[in-house]
């Protein structure tokens, strides 16, 4: 029976790969004529992509558009940055009568949602839900492709193990396994799993390649200093795994490994990702990646395009590098005419998989948009995705649920906030219309609703407005914003504090602003901002109850809230349906099911933190006090205050015993460990049970534990389940000193729990 199912999946695979074949014999006939037909500066000029001019909305296109004349030089590929379809068929249709006539492929950052916004990256990493994950990808495929767009920034697979790194928003938390399954289940979601591109189906591109989120002391575009051992175990799996699942392309990071940039990083754009991962779509460099190089040292902007080409990047992304310097490095001989036709096929044969050669409109319908995006169905996943992507870390006297016959006091900035509820990256979203925290709560209760804005964000306003508008002063910086800390503190405060003092019960709304994390946003004081702290602290005083429910980017330092808060409830930016999503889960329509992807501090001085360390020669253990020589601080524990993979539910669930069907392997066969979980609780709730390995003794150090599988599981009350978790040599291998993917011989330690702490341990003999 085994060897039957095999032969036909063997079958399958290989009549896949013969089309496979076809296809890509009659695209390199296609090409081959195409770029017979081209001169040089034409192929220079599908190395290029800028960004569209002025706002999505006020975009017009005429001949004093810098695309447009570009376009006319045949000097562009690609336009990134707008979904206004009318716009970009002007555009296409200009590249189609310029040059060679090569339509123009439209990129755009398309991170969580397109119109319908979903919670930020990170925090739907926290849902540990692949099928929702992929759905949303899906869904943003579709909105995106409705508004003309084929090419999505996305997505961003960075691990990052330092909460100061303001990017740690845009990715999947701090664990390359679990980052592996999300990047995979993204590319699956926008591209399809056929290896066709349907109209609505979009090119990813996997970012930022590679090991940004490694940036020293977590202060963007720094360098990362990291031993490439370290950066192959700890960090490359998700764009390795994307590349499996078949992302179309990847964007150069901004970067420096092992002393050069990411954009000239032959050993990452082509020993790796091509030689190794089998990667054979193109790379663009991130925005003015390939002239930053020049602040970098390595060059003038002739001399940093031509090291770019030749170590494999293919397009360039708002330098003008390689449209103004490739030419003159040809006839000079530092490129070569191979430099410039690999980088141009990789880019031609992308165009022609979209399809874009059979039809150059085919993603250009203005008639899809009305009826595609914005959607009634694609708000209701919104609001199933976002009650999946909150973390509940305390809920003391079992708080939460709330009774709805309460009366509830929703206090704080981010109480009635529909902006601030977008998440960095929302780019196209529907803000006016979000729902906001305070309009969910009042919805969904039968008793009296009452709010207040409670606090500024910092008590510094040029601080607070410098954060709050800073993007926008940089994109439209003829624009006036209202000045903000126009009521006084006292009076908002006073205001807040007889409004709880009236309420059963607070629903304290504070954290970040959507531009506190993201790009070009890191921190070093990882608490909530001195004004909202201080609010915080005038509510404790009214002795009421609070709920604190987190809006925020990142893992933040939340020790004097975990002892003085009743309930804590991250929320991340929750998006579009952020009200009606945190209203169900704070009355019980669903209970909580998020588990941390990234370990929250007790100070920042722990940062880089993360639960996949390294044992020393002088262990300390996690919760106890200082002790002189040993590997710990005077001041402070070691371990986190909620850790990887936490999460509490309204519901409570056992672990049976956990078993392994043997207890020794040999690397060519299989295990399985099995642990039984009951919902012993009241609540229909769902349970993510996780697999960590260690092995005991290697000939390199590894971590001292390592997420290798998990299982979101969904119970009934008293209902119970068998999860099961093959152990293979796959399961055990990480890449030893030499780089070389092994499983060693020896003893491992099989971990299965509810968290990365609370696990139950087995021996494995590997021999
Ligand atoms: C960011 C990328 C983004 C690009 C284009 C850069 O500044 O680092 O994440 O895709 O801009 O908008």
């Amino acid at each position: 029976m085994r060897i039957k199912l095999t032969s036909i999946s063997l079958l399958a695979a290989l009549s896949l790969l013969l089309s496979g074949c076809a296809h890509k014999s009659e695209m390199d006939k296609y090409i081959d004529v195409l770029m017979s037909k081209m001169t040089v500066e034409q192929k220079i000029g599908q190395l290029n992509l800028h960004s569209a001019a002025g706002f999505v909305s006020a975009l017009r296109v005429t001949e004093n558009d810098e695309n447009v004349k570009l376009l006319r030089k045949g000097e562009l590929g690609g336009i990134y940055g707008t979904g206004n379809v009318e716009a970009m068929i002007e555009y296409q249709k200009i590249a189609l009568e310029s040059g060679a006539g090569i339509p123009l492929i439209f990129g755009m950052d398309v991170i969580h949602g397109y119109e319908t916004t979903f919670p930020i990256p990170l925090g739907i990493s926290t849902s540990w839900n692949l099928e929702l994950i992929e759905k949303s990808a899906r869904i943003a495929a579709r909105e995106a492709s409705s508004c003309g767009i084929n090419w999505v920034f996305s997505p961003m697979v960075d691990i990052c193990r330092d909460a100061r790194w303001g990017r740690i928003a845009e990715g999947n938390g701090e664990d390359p396994y679990l980052g592996g399954e999300i990047a995979k289940a993204m590319v699956y979601g926008y591209q399809g799993r056929d290896g066709e591109y349907a109209s609505d189906e979009v090119m990813t591109c996997v970012k930022h390649y590679a090991l940004y989120g490694g940036a020293e002391s977590g202060r963007d575009y720094n360098s990362v200093f990291l031993s490439r051992q370290e950066a192959l175990n700890g960090y490359m799996r998700p764009y390795a795994e994307a590349a499996k699942a078949g992302a179309g392309s990847y964007m150069s990071s901004f970067n420096e490994f092992e002393g050069i940039p990411s954009s000239a990083n032959k050993y990452l754009l082509t020993d790796l990702l091509r030689d190794t991962y089998g990667f054979d779509g193109f790379v663009v460099s991130d925005a003015t990646a390939v002239v930053e190089m020049v602040a970098h040292g390595l060059g003038d902007l002739q001399e940093v395009s031509a090291l770019a080409i030749q170590a494999g990047l293919d397009m360039d992304m708002n330098s003008d590098g390689f449209v103004g310097t490739l030419r003159k490095s040809l006839d000079e001989g530092r490129v070569s005419e191979a430099d410039i036709d690999r980088a141009c096929r990789r880019i031609l044969e992308a165009k022609y998989k979209l399809g874009l050669f059979e039809d150059p409109f085919k993603y250009l319908d203005p008639s899809r948009k009305a009826t595609q995006t914005w959607t009634d169905e694609n708000r209701a996943f919104a609001r199933e995705f976002a009650r999946e992507c909150q973390v509940l870390l305390k809920n003391d006297n079992a708080i939460l649920p709330l009774d709805r016959n309460a009366k509830v006091a929703v206090i704080g900035p981010f109480a009635d906030s529909k902006s601030e509820m977008a998440g960095t990256w929302a780019t196209s979203s529907h803000n006016n219309e979000f729902v906001s925290i305070y309009e969910g709560i009042a919805e969904a209760s039968n008793g009296k609703v009452s709010k207040a804005e409670g606090s500024w964000i910092f008590n510094d306003k040029e601080l607070e407005e410098s954060i709050k508008y800073g993007l926008m002063k940089i994109f439209a910086p003829n624009m006036s914003f209202p000045t903000l800390h126009g009521t006084s503190k006292t009076v908002l405060m006073a205001e807040a504090v007889a409004k709880a003092a009236a309420s059963d019960v607070i629903i304290a709304c504070v954290g970040e602003l959507n531009n506190m994390s993201g790009e070009g946003a890191s921190r070093t004081d990882l608490g909530i901002p001195d004004a909202q702290k201080e609010l915080l602290m005038a509510l404790k005083k009214t002795g009421k109850p609070i709920v604190l429910v987190l809006t925020t980017g990142r893992p933040l330092e939340l020790t004097w809230e975990s002892e003085n808060m009743d309930a804590i409830l991250v929320t991340w930016a929750a998006g579009a349906e952020a009200g009606h999503a945190i209203a169900d889960v704070i009355y019980g329509e669903v209970s909580p099911s998020g588990k941390l992807t990234t370990s929250f501090p007790r100070s920042v001085g722990q940062e880089p933190l993360y639960y996949n360390h390294k044992n020393t020669g002088r262990p300390h253990p996690d919760y106890e006090p200082y002790k002189k020589f040993t590997s710990c601080y005077t001041d402070e524990l070691n371990g986190p205050l909620y850790p990887f993979g936490f999460g509490l539910s309204y519901s409570s669930f056992e672990y049976g015993p956990v078993s392994l069907s043997q207890d020794e392997m040999s690397p060519d066969s299989e295990v399985i460990a099995s642990v039984n979980v009951k919902n012993t609780g009241n609540y229909e709730a769902k349970e993510t049970v996780q697999l960590y390995i260690h092995d005991v003794y290697s000939t390199s150090t590894r971590p001292v534990k390592e997420l290798r599988g998990f299982e979101k599981i969904s119970l009934k009350p008293g209902e119970s389940r068998t999860v099961e978790f093959r152990i293979n040599a796959e399961t055990l291998s990480y890449f030893n000193h030499e780089l070389e993917w092994v499983c060693e011989e020896g003893d491992y330690e099989i971990m299965i729990g509810p968290d990365s702490e609370r696990l139950q341990k087995r021996t494995l003999a590997v021999k």
